[in-house]
């Protein structure tokens, strides 16, 4: 049975053992709950809560795994503070992520860290950019060719929950749209290569993810009336989900850590529970086609 949200008690980040039934809940789209496991940080810290520390340019505070922080505002001594607090929780998150599921230890590709001092509930977007519409995360630039989206995220507001809605199983919502996405034209995939709209060859999984991301969000019957569950991730509280795969929307909330991390599909424990895999399974056919 698909079970949306499993709670996880302990407010210890490393050392935790592996459990098949994380894993399997993890990998069926379920999102593990860290009620009390908090990401502490000290009263200088505390003192970042802001939402001035992000540039209006920019969409979040953001640290990738090298080179230097991007998006923040603040004195060098601010920066200097937010950076090592950024570093200490990728290292935090690594930590959990490798200990719970090592055999995704030696394939985990460090994406950027990130904090997010933005109120979500007053945020004005374009509606593809709206995180309070339910969605699954894919990458309009960023072909990734069924390589899995890992993320953990902590709720640092020392008062307020961040509240999201935790959509239905992914499998189901494919079934609802997939009469209604379009085919995948090679031509425009190159078109827009060269056009350098994407970064690589969109392949048909990213089309298709794509597709998925953008219908489900404009189609408001379907925000409405699809099912979903409210959770409201307490104040110093921590959760991890495959962002790929679980329907999730964010009504309100602010200051948040994340981190992501990639991993290829063929080295999850059970690969035919990826999008990929149950994308390629409805379509009769694998989907990692396309190459450079
Ligand atoms: C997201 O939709 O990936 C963002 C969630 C959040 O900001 O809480
Ligand atoms: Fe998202």
């Amino acid at each position: 049975m698909h079970q949306p949200i499993v709670e996880v008690p302990g407010a210890h980040w490393s050392g935790r053992p592996t459990e098949s039934k994380l894993t399997q809940a993890l990998e069926s789209g379920g999102v593990l709950y860290f009620p009390s496991m908090a990401f502490t940080m000290s009263p200088a810290e505390q003192g970042l809560l802001r939402p001035d520390m992000r540039d209006p340019k920019a969409r979040n505070i953001s640290q990738p795994p090298k080179g230097p922080l991007k998006g923040a505002l603040g004195s060098p001594e601010e920066l200097a503070l937010l950076d090592a607090m950024m570093r200490r929780y990728r290292q935090q998150a690594v930590q959990l992520v490798q200990d719970m599921f090592p055999r995704y230890s030696a394939y985990l590709r460090m994406e950027p860290t990130s904090f997010r001092p933005t109120e979500v509930a007053s945020r004005k977007q374009s509606w593809r950019a709206d995180d309070k519409r339910m969605h699954v995360d894919a990458f309009p630039s960023r072909p990734n060719r069924g390589e899995r989206i890992l993320r953990v995220f902590s709720n640092v507001n020392p008062q307020d929950p961040r509240m999201w809605r935790v959509g239905e199983p992914f499998e189901d919502m494919v079934q609802k749209f997939w009469p209604q996405l379009p085919p995948y034209r090679a031509w425009k995939a190159r078109l827009l290569r060269s056009m350098r709209v994407t970064k690589s060859l969109r392949s048909e999984y990213d089309h298709m993810m794509l597709q998925l991301h953008d219908k489900m969000k404009r189609d408001t019957a379907y925000q409405k009336n699809a099912p979903q569950t409210v959770m409201a991730f307490a104040p110093g509280s921590t959760w991890v989900c495959f962002s790929d795969q679980t329907l999730h929307a964010v009504d309100r909330g602010q200051f948040m850590m994340e981190q992501t991390f990639f991993i290829p599909p063929q080295h999850q424990y059970d690969p035919a529970q990826s999008p990929l895999g149950i994308l390629s399974r409805l379509a009769g056919r694998t989907l990692e086609g396309a190459r450079q």
